[in-house]
């Protein structure tokens, strides 16, 4: 750990004590103030906290960036000594006082987490080899897109801070959490000694340390950054080439997970000149046996890419640029693309597989709707062909119907009709007339079979044709939550 655990202790009562917490610090700063620090516009924090209280020295220290003097910090975090935490590192000397030298973030209800300060706070600084990442974009997307559903036993690879274990232990009974960063695990294991988590904390290289054992849920927000595998930062290189470390997680996956568990991770991928970039992807799933859902939040030119991984780390070098960007023409890498890998061990012969693009069209959090997507397969999986044809269904509320159409010596002539899921993944779906009367009628009362013979007499063909058309189309729209099984 990186304080001892009397250590600890002491910087947690100093911050219960002082309600350093992040309802505490909303309630001494007012929404307008808070709101404002989300954005990270201090001012209007810093007049709220010129009194120099504790609660306020704290507040100015590790949220507002600033440097206070240092018996005033002392007294902030007593009972914890002021020299042990200059020690660890928590706090460190800077011109006329003391400022903060790790992130201690009050987060959730009345958590705390630790990580390091990132590059954009300390410019000209560069970055430790092993920099422990704090809560940003890509840890938030992956705590949104866990599914959180009791378990057993759950895995964090590559635990860092140990922010996704910290949400794990909400869950599961047993929480295991790995790094191969020897001060990453420190920061993890002091982050779950200040919550008061018992995590089985494990150093090793991907999944070498739990070799052999299964996970009711494995989560990972693992160094997925796309490359030639050298590694200068821990927490973005895996030291693999390539999307590499991507498809070895697929690959180790089946082994990994009890029957019926999940495994969740966030990754890159290479778009390759003149392959399709899904089939690449699909690929590393192929043969696993297990349900595999792949949705592609983001894709980035080269450069943007190179140039937002090299200010990440705070390194201007023109050199490592062209090096990397060569790279990527050698592989005739064109873009790189960013997205949530869900996988279930279903135990079946015949598992799903979609990879999905759904860039601008994802609303986080995703959690539920993963665990619900899973869920619908199931349902489907159960029902058979006969199953949906006998099943009532209800359009989703707040479905969306868009239409073109061109005006003609008739009167508009329809052109296109469109679906389109109102909330979280905004999936849009081109119908035709016969579908659209279907989703149209759904209001749960008639079996689809018995809303298919209605539409078979007026259109003069028999229920069974219309039945071979339109049963897998209502499977595909039951799978995407257009349509829901309304259930006896
Ligand atoms: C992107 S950070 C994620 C940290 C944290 N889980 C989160 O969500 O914010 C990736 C983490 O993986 C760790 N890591 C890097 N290479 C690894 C490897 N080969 N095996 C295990 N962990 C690794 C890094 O030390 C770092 O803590």
């Amino acid at each position: 750990m990186l304080l001892s655990p009397a250590g600890v202790e002491a910087l947690r009562t100093a911050l219960t004590r002082t309600n350093f917490t992040a309802a505490g610090i909303a309630a001494r700063l007012g929404p307008q103030a808070t709101a404002a620090v989300a954005r990270n516009d201090f001012r209007a924090a810093l007049r709220a906290t010129t009194d120099g209280d504790p609660l306020a020295t704290l507040i100015r220290v590790f949220i507002c960036e600033q440097t206070e003097p240092e018996p005033a910090v002392a007294a902030a975090l007593a009972p914890l000594p002021i020299a042990d935490a200059l020690d660890a590192g928590l706090v460190e000397r800077y011109r006329d006082g003391v400022r903060m030298g790790l992130d201690l973030e009050p987060y959730g209800d009345d958590w705390w987490v630790l990580a390091d300060v990132p590059a954009s706070a300390r410019p000209g600084r560069s970055l430790h080899a092993e920099h422990v990442l704090g809560i940003g974009g890509a840890t938030q997307t992956m705590i949104g897109a866990a599914v959180r559903r009791p378990v057993e036993r759950a895995l964090d690879l590559g635990t860092g801070s140990g922010v996704q274990a910290l949400h794990l232990s909400t869950h599961a009974r047993q929480v295991t959490a790995t790094d191969v960063s020897p001060r990453a695990l420190r920061f993890a294991a002091t982050t779950a000694a200040l919550n008061g988590q018992d995590w089985e904390l494990l150093r090793g290289d991907m999944v070498a340390p739990v070799a052999g054992r299964r996970f009711d849920l494995v989560v990972s927000n693992p160094p997925f950054v796309v490359g030639p595998g050298a590694t200068t930062h821990v927490y973005r290189d895996s030291g693999r080439v390539g999307d590499a470390i991507s498809a070895e997680l697929a690959a180790a996956a089946p082994g990994l997970l009890t029957e019926g568990g999940t495994m969740q991770y966030l990754a890159n991928w290479v778009h390759v000149s003149g392959e399709d970039w899904g089939e690449r992807v699909a690929g590393w799933f192929a043969g696993t046996g297990l349900d595999a859902w792949v949705v592609q939040r983001e894709v980035a030119d080269p450069m943007s890419y190179v140039d937002l991984w090299l200010t990440d780390v705070g390194e201007a070098d023109p050199q490592r640029m062209a090096d990397w960007l060569d790279w990527f023409d050698a592989h005739k890498v064109e873009a790189i693309g960013f997205g949530i890998v869900s996988l279930r061990r279903g135990g079946h012969d015949d598992p799903v597989l979609r990879v999905e693009d759904l860039r601008q069209r994802v609303e986080a959090p995703l959690g539920d709707r993963i665990a619900t997507w899973f869920d619908r397969h199931d349902w489907l999986r159960e029902q058979g062909t006969e199953g949906v044809l006998a099943a009532r269904y209800r359009a989703t509320d707040g479905l969306r119907l868009h239409q073109e159409a061109t005006i003609g010596p008739e009167g508009w002539g329809v052109d296109r009709q469109v679906l389109t899921m109102p909330h979280g993944l905004r999936w849009t779906e081109e119908i035709d007339p016969l579908v659209l009367a279907l989703v149209g009628g759904a209001d749960g009362r008639l079996p689809l079979r018995d809303q298919l013979a209605l539409l078979a007499a007026a259109h003069d063909v028999t229920v069974d044709e219309l039945a071979e058309a339109a049963g897998p189309i209502v499977a595909h729209l039951v799978e995407r939550g257009f349509v829901e099984p309304v259930r006896p």
